[in-house]
This record gives structure tokens, sequence and C-alpha cells, in this order.
């Protein structure tokens, strides 16, 4: 905890009015992530900012304590047990401070995109933007990542293109990304067997179960047997049936990745 994260983290930079959309990296729900600059080691740092007047339900407090908790947890790279937190594919916490009106979770900065802004931006150019070859390397690392969470007892349950940051390694292909997980807001700490009683994670299942998977839909077109397999043994309507992302990694290299 810092006492007064103005004189650690120069924030100066977000009062430069022509350049402020720059320095905000992102909007949700409960508030901002600003990058700044960490004043002491002159890192730059992304700081999500949740203001307490949205946190409005124990829910949602409960929530952003996990996030802190479980973000510390896989950040402490000295035991170990746990592996660093870029070997986890997640960005590090580095420190949570409060004011009265915000709570702040400060983490280190990733320059890249999320998934989501990538496939927009490819679908404007020539390129075909769900070109499978380049889709699957940047999957089989989130997939990574995630069995590694599951390892330390943790579900992420909030995983979407949003939440999934990339960037090109140095000097690498195309196909050579650098993935991170982001957003611990809605995870867990679970036991093995557990059954999840979130009403937000009983919604997704409902639509796994009841929305029936259509490959003819267009978004399918020119896809591999190899990926809709895949997808439909993921989302298997018996829980029994399926797929684990141990299976999901071994079918896909199987398949040639
Ligand atoms: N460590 C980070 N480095 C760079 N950008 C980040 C970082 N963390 C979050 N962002 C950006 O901020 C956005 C919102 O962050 P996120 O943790 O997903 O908040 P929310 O709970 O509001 O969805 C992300 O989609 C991403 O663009
Ligand atoms: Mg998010």
């Amino acid at each position: 905890m810092t006492a007064d994260p103005s004189q650690i983290f120069d924030q100066s930079i977000l009062n430069n009015d022509a350049d402020q959309q720059f320095y905000i990296l992102g909007e949700g729900s409960f508030g901002k992530v600003f990058k700044a600059i960490d004043i002491l080691t002159n890192q730059e740092v992304a700081i999500k900012q949740l203001k307490k007047s949205q946190l409005l339900t124990e829910e949602d407090i409960a929530n952003v304590k996990m996030e802190i908790e479980l973000l510390r947890l896989v950040s402490c790279g000295g035991s170990n047990k746990i592996k660093p937190a870029g070997e986890l594919g997640i960005v590090k916490l580095i420190d949570s401070f409060e004011d009265d009106e915000h709570i702040n979770i400060v983490m280190e900065y990733f320059q890249g995109q999320t998934l989501y802004q990538w496939l927009s931006d490819r679908s404007k150019g020539p390129e075909n933007p769900h070109q499978e070859s380049q889709l699957v390397p940047i999957f089989q690392k989130v997939l990574k990542s995630l069995s590694q969470i599951h390892n330390l007892g943790i579900a992420h349950r909030d995983i979407k293109l949003d939440n999934i940051l990339i960037r090109k390694k140095d000097g690498s292909g195309e196909e050579n990304w650098e993935v991170k997980l982001i957003d611990f807001g809605l995870s867990a700490v679970f036991m093995p067997g557990e059954v999840s009683k979130n009403t937000q994670v009983e919604h997704t299942m409902l639509n796994i179960l009841n929305k029936p998977l259509n490959f003819n839909q267009p978004c399918w077109q020119g896809k591999s047997p190899l990926i809709k397999e895949v997808v439909a043994r993921m989302l298997h309507k018996e829980q029994r049936k399926r797929i684990t992302i141990e299976g999901c990694l071994k079918l896909l290299e199987e398949g040639g990745y």
C-alpha cells in the first residue's frame, strides 16, 4: 500500500489534453485503465482505477479484492511452486492502493492490442481477419496459460477477446505472438470438482446448453475440420464428454499445430 500515490506514479501526462485519449488504455463498467510512469523506477505501468461509487454490491467489492489477491498470488515469482507472471502469460501486479474515491490496481504495462482490436483492424485490411493458421498459435498460448492458472486452483471465468492482449515478439514473424491474459475481475479460487454457484457463469452455461452450434454460419466458412472438431468438443453439452484444455492442446498438436 502506498500512502500518497501521486508521489510515486506520475499521471501528469494524463493532463496533457491533446494526448489524453492516448493514455487511457481502456474503459470498463467500474472505471478506467490508465498508462502512467512509476517515478521511482521510471517504468511504464497500467493503473486500473475503479470508482468506489460504482462498486455497489458486496459482490462487486469482493470481486475487486479477489482480482487484487489473485494477481498478487500469481505475480509472486519468488515461490518455487508458482511460476512468475510472465511465464504464466499474465500481466504482473506491481502495487495496489486506495483513496477516498478509488481503488487502484497497478500492473505491468503491456504495450500491445487486445485480440478484439487486432481482429477489427485486420478486418479493415485486405487480409482475412480470421485466418486459422495465425489464430491457432494465439489460441494455444491462451490455453497453455489457462491450464497453468487452473493448476494453481484459479478460474478466470471471463475469457473473451477484450481480455487477451497480444503483441508481436521482437524481430519475429507473423506467427510469433506474445499473449497475456488480463482482467481477473470475475476470477475465483476453486477446489477440484467444485461446481460454480456464480450466476454469470450459469448464464454462459445456459447459452452453451441451449444454443445449437451452427457450422453453416458465414464465420465458419473455410475453417478446417480440425478446428470445428475442437470447438464442438469444447462446447459439448454433456460435461463428462467436454474436452479438457490438455485434450484441446493434444488434438491441435496432432493436427499439425
Ligand atoms: N496491463 C495492461 N497493459 C496494457 N493495457 C491494459 C492493461 N490492463 C488493461 N489494459 C487495457 O484496459 C482495458 C480494460 O482492462 P480490464 O482489466 O479488462 O478492465 P475491465 O474490467 O474494465 O474490462 C483492456 O481491454 C486493455 O485494453
Ligand atoms: Mg475486461
